[in-house]
C-alpha cells in the first residue's frame, strides 16, 4: 500500500513506520511526506530515506478548503492509497476527507473519546487518571472522532510530568501505528458504523 504522511514536527512516528517498513514488517511504501511546516525534522528522516520531502506551507492559500484540494492533488499525483497523520498540526476540512474517505488514518495520545484535541498528555495528568495511552483512528469531519482501530493502555506514575508520560505513550505509539497500517494493507479493516471490524 502506499503511504502519504503529513507531519508538522520530529516524525518519530514517521521514523517508526519507515523503520517497520526497512525491516520486512510493514508491507508498504511512503510515497511522498509532506509538511505545513518547512523546518519540521521530519522532512529530514524523509530525505535521508530517499523518500520525497514537500513543504506546503499555508501561507498563500485563501481558505482551508484551497489548501486541502492542494494537498489532494500532491497525495493523488503520488498515487497515494492511504494517508497517515503523524504529527500534523492541521485540522482536515471534507476537501480531503471525502477524496480519502476512510483512508485517512491519525493517531492521538490518549485513549479516546478521553481527551480530544490538544494537550492530551496533560489533559489526562490534570483530571488524574491511572490510566492513559493512544488511539489510532480513522478521521471523519470531527476532532479526534472516528472509528477506532487500535489502543493500546499506558500507565500514569505518581511522580509522572508531561514529559515521562509522551515518552511512555510515544513507544507505544510507535509500535500500534505500524500495525494499524499493516492490517489496512491486508484488507482486514472495515468500517461499519462507528465500529471497525478487524478480520483475521
Ligand atoms: C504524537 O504524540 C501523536 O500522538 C500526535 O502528535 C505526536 C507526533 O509525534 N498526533 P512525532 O512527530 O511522530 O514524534
Amino acid at each position: 500500500v502506499k503511504l502519504g504522511v503529513l507531519v508538522s514536527g520530529n516524525g518519530t512516528n514517521l521514523q517508526a513506520i519507515i523503520d517497520a517498513i526497512e525491516s520486512g514488517d510493514l508491507s508498504a511504501r511512503v510515497a511522498c511526506v509532506i509538511s505545513n511546516k518547512g523546518e519540521a525534522f521530519a522532512l529530514e528522516r524523509a530525505r535521508k530515506h530517499g523518500i520525497p520531502a514537500i513543504h506546503l506551507p499555508y501561507k498563500g492559500f485563501d481558505s482551508r478548503e484551497a489548501y486541502d484540494a492542494a494537498l489532494v492533488k500532491i497525495l493523488q499525483e503520488h498515487g497515494v492509497e492511504l494517508v497517515i497523520l503523524a504529527g500534523f498540526m492541521r485540522i482536515l476540512t471534507p476537501v480531503i476527507i471525502d477524496a480519502f474517505h476512510n483512508r485517512i488514518m491519525n493517531i492521538h495520545p490518549a485513549l479516546l473519546p478521553a481527551f480530544p484535541g490538544l494537550d492530551a498528555q496533560k489533559q489526562a495528568l490534570d483530571y488524574g487518571v491511572k490510566v492513559s495511552g493512544c488511539t489510532v483512528h480513522f478521521v471523519d469531519a470531527g476532532c479526534d472522532t472516528g472509528p477506532i482501530i487500535i489502543q493500546a493502555p499506558v500507565p500514569v506514575e505518581n511522580d509522572d510530568t508531561e514529559t515521562t508520560l509522551s515518552e511512555r505513550i510515544h513507544k507505544e505509539e510507535h509500535q500500534i501505528y505500524p500495525k494499524a497500517i499493516q492490517l489496512f494493507a491486508e484488507g482486514r479493516l472495515s468500517v461499519a458504523g462507528r465500529r471497525v471490524i478487524i478480520s483475521s
